[in-house]
């Protein structure tokens, strides 16, 4: 199951695996989990040797993709396998801003990501770099959608074995855009928790490079890149406030783990950033946990639209709490009619189709502006982390119908007259 590792490069930045609570430290091999603290463990890094190896202009002139950022990630070959992952765009919004009342928000575009349209490429990419240096030729993972869909591209592109596993009832395209690269797909009747769970007994049997159980240390840290990103797309500053989906949680703590590192080597200056989370009311441990001010969460089971971030019981949930209390955020959750309204309401002012968890982050932002939670000033991020194409059946019967009409001008005319007088009705009613 195993090829030959691939041995170290000079100049290394990470030095060892540590445990998040009482610092225990590891090889740099595949493990996540602490024997003494059963607490996670992290890769850690040699800050100065990244401060003498980066810089500004050295960033600047990089591949246009996460590797621009390799310095900060774990992986240690000179060609980390790269399919253009990241450096999605950073937009402006006007309109969606003018709707919600705010003056500063930007939206990163992650539903464009490439290849398989989701933040999820950009742990992945780190994942199986990783797992070729530790010389894993079988790649797995337990996924609520994207993080199959990635997995599968990435290791076929990579020429790695490839087995997923996901739960059996998730949309058409997730299941389509998995299958099509031709891995074994292990459909498992049961919610995300339960695939996990099954992962992690397969994961000790079979030598294979789970990317979010065994190589979990190292495939979220390619989220920070969605820090680093935004960092250096608002011109190497930080923004005043971010609101990112919460599935795990491991998200959004690594972007807050991308901020710090880029203030710690110099790259921004310093400043407050607040951090808001969102989930759906269907699967909301986290935002439960976190409204009755609990620091521990409660597994739920889920019962959502939002697949893609229906995980019940967090393994990040703990430290999605702390971030978001220590830096002054909020973590809200929303109903699936709330995500419906938020997929259509960033479609329609920004031309952006986003799938069940952007409408979730989109429905929690109008939420917190609401609620005076957002100041309108604040420089506001919303991360955008999946493409609507994935999850259309959230929103049929929800948006409106092609006019068919007949092949002829006067069929055409006809159709249109009808259809600003029912626009004007419609508006009439609206302003009853
Ligand atoms: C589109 C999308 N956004 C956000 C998340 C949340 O990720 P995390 O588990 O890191 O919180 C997921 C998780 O699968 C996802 O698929």
């Amino acid at each position: 199951m195993t090829q030959t590792p691939i041995k170290t490069t000079k100049g290394r930045t990470f030095t060892n695996l540590v445990s998040k609570e009482g610092g225990v430290k590891y090889p740099l091999e595949a493990l996540n989990v602490c024997e003494e603290t059963f607490s996670p463990l992290e890769v850690a890094y040699d800050y100065d040797e990244i401060r003498r190896q980066v810089s500004r202009e050295s960033i600047a002139a990089g591949p246009n993709s996460i590797w621009r950022y390799k310095a900060f990630l774990p992986v240690e070959s000179d060609n980390p396998i790269d399919v253009g992952t990241g450096m999605t765009p950073l937009v402006k919004s006007n309109r969606l801003a003018r709707r919600l009342g705010l003056k500063n928000l930007y939206i990163k575009n992650d539903a464009v990501n490439m290849p398989t349209l989701s933040f999820k490429d950009r742990v992945v990419s780190v994942a199986l770099t990783r797992a070729r240096e530790l010389g894993f030729s079988t790649v797995s993972c337990a996924s609520t959608g994207n993080l199959a869909n990635s997995t599968a591209a990435i290791a076929a592109h990579a020429g790695m074995d490839c087995c997923v596993f996901i739960p059996a009832d998730l949309e058409a395209g997730k299941v389509m855009g998995t299958l099509i690269y031709n891995p074994t797909v292990m459909a498992v009747k049961g919610n995300y928790d339960q695939v996990n769970r099954l992962c992690s007994e397969v994961g000790n049997s079979y030598g294979w490079g789970f990317v979010n159980i065994n190589l979990r240390p190292y495939y979220s840290e390619g989220s920070k890149t969605l820090g680093y990103e935004v960092a250096e797309q608002l011109g190497w500053e930080l923004p005043d406030h971010i609101v990112a989906p919460l599935a795990s949680g491991s998200l959004f703590t690594k972007i807050y783990k991308g901020f710090n590192e880029f203030v710690k080597v110099g790259l921004v200056d310093d400043k407050p950033v607040r951090f808001s989370g969102a989930q759906a009311e269907g699967c909301s441990p986290i935002a439960q946990a976190f409204k009755e001010g609990r620091d521990f969460v409660t597994p739920v089971k889920p019962n959502t639209i939002a697949k893609s971030i229906a995980i019940g019981n967090p393994a990040d949930g703990f430290y999605a709490l702390e971030v978001a209390r220590k830096t002054n955020g909020n973590i809200e959750s929303v109903t699936d009619a709330e995500i419906i309204e938020g997929m259509k309401l960033l479609a329609e002012t920004e031309g952006i189709f986003t799938e069940t968890a952007g409408g979730t982050t989109i429905a929690v932002l109008k939420k917190l502006v609401e609620a005076g939670k957002i100041n309108p000033d604040e420089k506001t991020v919303v991360y955008i982390t999946g493409n609507g194409l994935k999850t259309q059946e959230a929103v049929q019967g929800y948006i409106g119908e092609p006019l068919t009409i007949d092949p002829k001008l006067e069929s055409f005319e006809h159709a249109l007259e009808r259809s600003r007088t029912l626009e004007r009705l419609d508006w009439q009613q609206a302003s009853v």
